[in-house]
């Protein structure tokens, strides 16, 4: 069995989740179900980023100490993963025990090799990115960028990474690793920012300006600068496991520059550690056209959708609306199409026309299916092209094109439905409208199995009701369930299930006075 070990970024706990953390553990989630599928030995890795000044502010501001806020605010981050179905194995918490061991481990590891030296800055910081600014950072008209927030002046004695001196060996590393930035665009980025020198980094903050972190393992007076800390999860989880390096990181575009196209690798580079060998970098989620910000009230909160819809329709429409590594727009009016057109006419309408027919025409049980006419043989040859295609399009997390392709054959199979048109097959008492009659109802009932098969990734829950229906558990091995055939052949369905109720329709508009 391969081992395959992918994670999320871990979320700041600063406020409360929203669609865009939502989106990433669903995206992490359908590629961790998929190498499940393919027969991985999966190990899936989220969890919270709970130091920083962030988290000290915030916390202040509440008026509580800072551990008991993360511990408020990160539990509303956990909830959020058995409401999306997400299926990971483990859950960090920067605060645990067994995170701060490590960072202090490979902390004083790089100080003893000399990589880590003292020297004084002066200059400009940010609180808001909790990062130092250079005067190359300002606008052409001297101003600092809106993303910094307030910029003061400081003077500070620091702790500083060598950085600057891994800068050829990363440009080599990337350029001769194609696949280490998915998409390939970002990859451009990062070696069109390196063309500018890097600095060293300054990975300690002074307990007194910032008390909540992890303190210098060789000198207790600082505490550990939060990218330092927060990147170290992704090993700190599984070190001594065996299953340290990661396959897939999975991060949204704001942090693959600095923090895990720049320093992850040549921190870990410096530490003689293998590098993960894939950041895959995904675009953002707007509201309406417009940045989501919490400051604005313009947020999608995950849990109005999934009470509404259902956790599957949430995970259908994030995974078919968004063209992985581009930006993508969230509305209700695009929900609803989707969810309409494609989950609740098309697939929805296929399951309740199997159950309904195979209930009236053929006592509930599912038949074995006759010699395969015309028809049948063109649905059977739309799947062979739909396996063959679906399988390589999510190997390349065109999880979009995957969802078109099998709604597509889902299409197909009730166009096929119509056109056998089986109510008016089951009027008839002629031998070879009942053969046909029964070789309809088989070709429907497989053709959903199939579809199913390719959905489970993406809509576990909705997977594992219809199969339920069909009175059908599916075998051990994944690709073997994709061979059409007769596995379903005798099984008892359910008269009926609701997979996707049409939601209430809108409130008529208020009568004219
Ligand atoms: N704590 C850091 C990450 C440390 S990883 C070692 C952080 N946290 S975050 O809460 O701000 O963001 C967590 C993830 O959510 C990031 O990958 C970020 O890109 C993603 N998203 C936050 N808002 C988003 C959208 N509106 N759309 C899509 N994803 C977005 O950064």
């Amino acid at each position: 069995m391969k081992s395959f070990y992918l994670t999320t970024a871990i979320d700041y706990v600063n406020g409360l989740p929203h669609l865009g953390h939502a989106y990433e553990k669903v995206l992490t989630d359908v590629i961790a179900r998929f190498h499940r599928q393919l027969g991985d030995r999966v190990h899936f890795l989220t969890g919270v980023d709970e130091h920083g000044q962030k988290v000290q502010q915030a916390a202040q501001a509440r008026g509580i100490p800072p551990q008991q806020y993360v511990d408020e605010t990160g539990a509303e981050f956990r909830a959020l993963l058995p409401l999306l179905n997400i299926s990971n194995d483990d859950f960090i918490r920067t605060t645990e025990a067994r995170h701060q061991q490590v960072v202090r481990r490979l902390l004083q590891q790089l100080f003893d090799q000399g990589e880590i030296y003292q020297a004084e800055y002066k200059g400009f910081y940010s609180t808001l990115a909790e990062q130092f600014l250079q005067e190359k950072d300002r606008l052409p008209d001297g101003s600092w960028p809106e993303i910094f927030g307030e910029v003061t002046g400081i003077t500070e004695t620091n702790y500083f990474f060598k950085l600057r001196k891994y800068q050829d060996w990363l440009v080599d590393y990337i350029t001769q690793h194609g696949d280490f930035i998915f998409p390939r665009f970002r990859q451009k980025q990062v070696l069109e920012f390196l063309k500018e020198p890097l600095n060293d980094l300054c990975i300690s903050r002074p307990r007194d300006r910032l008390a909540w972190g992890i303190p210098l393992p060789f000198d207790p007076n600082y505490v550990t600068y939060v990218w330092f800390d927060a990147l170290v999860n992704y090993y700190s989880a599984v070190a001594d496991t065996g299953q340290w390096p990661a396959d897939i990181h999975v991060i949204g575009k704001d942090i693959l520059i600095p923090a895990h196209a720049i320093y992850w690798p040549v921190m870990l580079h410096a530490l003689g550690l293998p590098l993960p060998k894939q950041l895959l970098v995904h675009g953002w989620w707007s509201l309406n056209d417009a940045k989501m910000s919490k400051s604005k009230g313009n947020v999608v909160v995950p849990s109005d959708y999934t009470g509404e819809f259902g956790v599957d329709a949430l995970r259908y429409f994030l995974i078919r609306e968004m063209n992985v590594g581009q930006d993508s727009d969230f509305s209700r009016a695009q929900f609803l199409v989707r969810y309409n057109s494609e989950l609740a006419n098309n697939l929805g309408n296929l399951v309740n026309r199997t159950l309904n027919m195979t209930t009236r025409f053929g006592a509930g049980v599912i038949p074995a299916a006759g010699p395969a006419a015309d028809a049948e043989q063109e649905l059977h040859a739309l799947w062979e092209k739909t396996r063959e295609e679906v399988i390589p399009l999510c190997e390349g997390f065109q999880f979009h094109t995957a969802l078109e392709r099998t709604m597509h054959f889902v299409t197909a199979t009730n166009a096929y439905i119509e056109k056998r048109a089986p109510w008016k097959l089951g009027k008839s008492a002629e031998a070879a409208d009942q053969a046909l009659l029964r070789t309809s109802l088989a070709t429907m009932a497989e053709a959903l199995r199939l579809a199913v098969a390719l959905l489970q990734a993406v809509m576990p829950a909705a997977a594992a009701r219809i199969n339920g229906v069909l009175g059908y558990t599916p075998g051990p091995v994944w690709r073997d369930e994709l061979a059409w055939g007769t596995r379903l052949t005798g099984a008892k369905v359910a008269e009926a299930l609701v997979l996707f109720p049409r939601p209430a329709p809108a409130a008529p508009p208020a009568p004219k006075s």
